[in-house]
């Protein structure tokens, strides 16, 4: 198994027992004042701190009851709620600041190609809109960063299966286009996905994207539960989303076989190809597809860890 298999325990929890002031002696660096917009299960927040960033503060807005209990669960109150992005003013923006590094993934469901009645980014009634909170806020953060000569870097990301017309409105806004990044080569799934980011460096991510699969990259078969003699029938799957029949093929077949059946992935291994811990997400009495429903709107850990390590230089680390 290529992830973590310990005991579950708390991710988040600080260690040390140093009071901050003489952490922060160690570096001149500046600590992290991170805003983490549709923060799901904090995916954004648990790779800061596996990279080993010393992280004054974090903000999230995500109102999904599951995703807060995972996060409460995993990070304790590290994480301060501030509610629904729709609701967060520019006099709580104030109150925040300064903010270093701004997350964004808004919900990609009304937007992804796969979605035949998509509402797409402008209908009210849909999730695409909220595309343009997300602008709001990293607008007002972006100019006052600039006024205030704060460090600012921020990040969004979305479906790489929308349509190029919604990838070009998001592009105006940002005033920058996308790179496109595939969890391929850093994990077992498939998942490309659009990154709009202020992170220098970050189209060596794309580097990969037209190269053949690599005889040592991940395969799925490393990630499958070893004692229990289950094979993989594929060395990648495919985008893993929020349905558990995700991985059938054409024919209802799952992409693992145990004890000569098919069988789908067990919702442990999903969380490490992932790139989480075993049971991150396994927190109270939440079922199964509770889980997968979180896991499949998630960012890949190992995708977003070589992306953030970018800031290493810029920020404190413990
Ligand atoms: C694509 S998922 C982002 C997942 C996240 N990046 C992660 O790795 O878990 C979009 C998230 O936006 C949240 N969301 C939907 N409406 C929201 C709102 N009005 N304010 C804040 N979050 C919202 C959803 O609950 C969902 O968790």
């Amino acid at each position: 198994m290529a992830g973590n298999r310990s005991s579950k325990k708390k991710v988040g929890g600080n260690k040390s027992t140093k009071p901050s002031s003489s952490r922060s002696r160690k570096s001149k660096l500046p600590r992290l004042r991170v805003l983490s917009l549709f923060d799901g299960i904090g995916t954004g927040y648990y790779t800061l701190l596996q990279l080993g960033f010393d992280i004054e503060v974090i903000y999230a807005s995500e109102i999904d009851k599951d995703a807060l209990m995972v996060t409460k669960y995993n990070f304790s109150d590290k994480i301060k709620q501030l509610g629904s992005v729709t609701e967060i003013t520019t006099e709580m923006l104030d109150q925040i600041s300064p903010i270093n590094l701004l997350f964004g993934g808004s919900p990609c469901s009304d937007l992804s190609g796969v979605n035949y009645r998509k509402k797409g980014l402008f209908n009210p009634e849909g999730t695409g809109i909220l595309f343009f909170d997300n602008y709001r806020i990293w607008n007002y953060l972006n100019v006052k960063a600039a006024k205030e000569n704060i460090p600012f870097h921020w990040l969004f990301e979305n479906v790489a299966s929308m349509e190029n017309k919604n990838k070009d409105t998001i592009s105006k806004f940002f005033e920058c286009q996308p790179v496109v990044v595939d969890s391929l080569h850093f994990s077992p799934q498939r998942r490309r996905r659009y990154f709009w980011s202020s992170i220098l460096g970050i189209t060596e991510l794309t580097c990969f994207q037209d190269m053949d699969i690599d005889i040592d990259e991940p395969k799925l078969e490393d990630y499958l539960e070893k004692n229990l003699d289950r094979q993989a029938n594929v060395e990648k799957v495919g985008t893993i989303t929020s349905k558990r029949s995700c991985l059938q093929d054409s024919k209802s077949r799952n992409p693992v076989c145990q004890d000569g059946q098919y069988t789908g992935l067990f919702i442990t291994e999903i969380e490490v190809i992932f790139g989480f811990p075993q049971h991150f997400t396994d927190v109270g009495d939440l079922s199964i597809s509770s889980r997968q429903k979180l896991l499949g709107r998630a960012w890949s850990v190992q995708v977003i860890r070589d992306l953030l390590e970018m800031l290493s230089e810029k920020f404190a680390k413990k």
